[in-house]
């Protein structure tokens, strides 16, 4: 049976794990599905959704639904944006222009990270028409970052969004358990957990390495992948700070994204310097691995910020309905990360487009189980008897 059906069989987020770890050997599915440390704020992002639960409104006429809405000012398909996530073409050959692709389709925005598997202008060839969003990644060298920044404007990038919960690379034990490195390497430590998954392993031993074409040039490293690539976490800039923030801010023409804030007082100063919105983020548990939710994290900056800039929020959104709870909280849109690449990694594009279907279909039938037939309609009183 060819890919693309098998992944129409899968019903939901949790369906298509289950096919990209059946597909990927064990060490490329832990560093796609694994978090920091003990994972406490992977667990904590995910029950978060489990604690809110929605009160329908009954006896509305839910016919005509639109999950149409504006993000950044320009309509969106669904509150929903495509989060940026190093490296998915480890998981998929050019597994980014699948996911750029399945999200353009979408009419969704697409975060091109800085560590991708393809360059800002290849993603801008594969979605001309669709809503790009490139991710920075404050480099040492920040001549390279200033870089990255103008190709992604002369490549027609409508935002940036810069990243700010990583001065330093995070503790995953899961890659260190599992001898995982970016890129990995056919070693005999792992040549057994790779020969038992010919599907991945063949195709990736004929095609070679994905290189991260965004940092070629980074200081220190070759053009060599291996040396660039193991060189990235090395360079990330800890000293960056709010005054590099405004730098940037003054270099960017067009909207500005910081993701990565959790405080009410940092979204405030976000605001103050002329962002236009913020990802409330734990980097989807892969930095700081604090034992708290971003839902949390979430209510204190909407009462904070009121309208004063976007809010949006991710980590561990597997369900439409949790996209309802998420705006019902006061979030203007959330993003995803793994869903996609979970979907990308068990069929590629067709895969990412099946993981936005689904969300958007449970989105949907959400809506009209709760009585909303618009986006606009969820409010906070969707979590409330009355
Ligand atoms: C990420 N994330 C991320 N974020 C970022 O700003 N730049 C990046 O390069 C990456 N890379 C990355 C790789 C992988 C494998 C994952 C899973 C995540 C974080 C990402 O943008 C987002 O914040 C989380 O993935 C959201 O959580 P969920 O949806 O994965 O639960």
């Amino acid at each position: 049976m060819k890919r693309a059906s098998r992944c129409a069989r899968a019903y939901s987020i949790e369906e298509l794990r289950q096919m990209a770890k059946r597909r990927l050997p064990k060490a490329i599915f832990d560093f796609f599905d694994g978090g920091a440390e003990d994972e406490r704020a992977l667990t904590a992002n995910r029950n978060a959704y489990r604690r809110h639960g929605l009160v329908p409104h009954v006896l509305r006429d839910v016919t005509d639904v639109s999950l149409e809405t504006k993000l950044l000012g320009t309509a969106a398909g669904m509150p929903l944006a495509v989060a940026p996530t190093g490296a998915a073409g480890f998981g998929w050959h050019k597994g980014d222009v699948a996911i750029a692709r399945a999200a353009a389709g979408a009419s969704v925005p697409y975060g091109l990270s800085t560590s991708a598997t393809a360059s800002i202008e290849e993603i801008a060839e594969a979605i001309p028409q669709g809503r790009k969003w490139f991710q920075a990644y404050i480099l040492k060298d920040r001549s390279l970052t200033e870089k990255l920044i103008a190709r992604a404007d002369r490549a027609g990038y409508e935002a940036l969004m810069i990243t700010v919960d990583l001065p330093v690379g995070g503790k995953r034990e899961r890659d260190f358990r599992n001898h995982f490195s970016i890129p990995f390497r056919f070693t005999p430590r792992n040549f057994l957990d790779f020969a038992l998954h010919p599907r991945w392993s063949l195709p990736m031993l004929a095609r070679g390495v994905p290189p991260m074409p965004n940092l070629i040039g980074l200081e220190n490293a070759s053009r060599d992948v291996k040396t660039l690539a193991s060189s990235v976490g090395r360079n990330y800039d800890p000293s960056f700070d709010w005054e590099g923030l405004r730098r940037i801010r003054e270099l960017w023409p067009g909207k500005m994204i910081v993701k990565g804030i959790v405080r009410a007082s940092d979204a405030e100063k976000a605001a103050r310097m002329g962002c236009d919105a913020i990802v409330v983020s734990k980097h989807g548990g892969r930095q700081l691995d604090a034992g708290y939710a971003t839902l949390d994290a979430l209510v204190p900056i909407v009462a904070a910020l009121g309208s004063d800039l976007e809010i949006m929020v991710d980590g561990g959104v597997r369900r439409g309905s949790d996209i309802v709870v998420a705006l019902a909280l006061g979030a203007k849109a959330v993003l995803i990360g793994r869903p996609t690449l979970y979907g990308v990694c068990a069929g590629g594009e067709q895969g990412a487009i099946r993981a936005i279907d689904i969300l958007r279909d449970e989105l949907r039938r959400t809506m009209q189980l709760c009585g909303l037939s618009s986006i606009g309609e969820i409010t906070p009183r969707l979590l409330e008897f009355d």
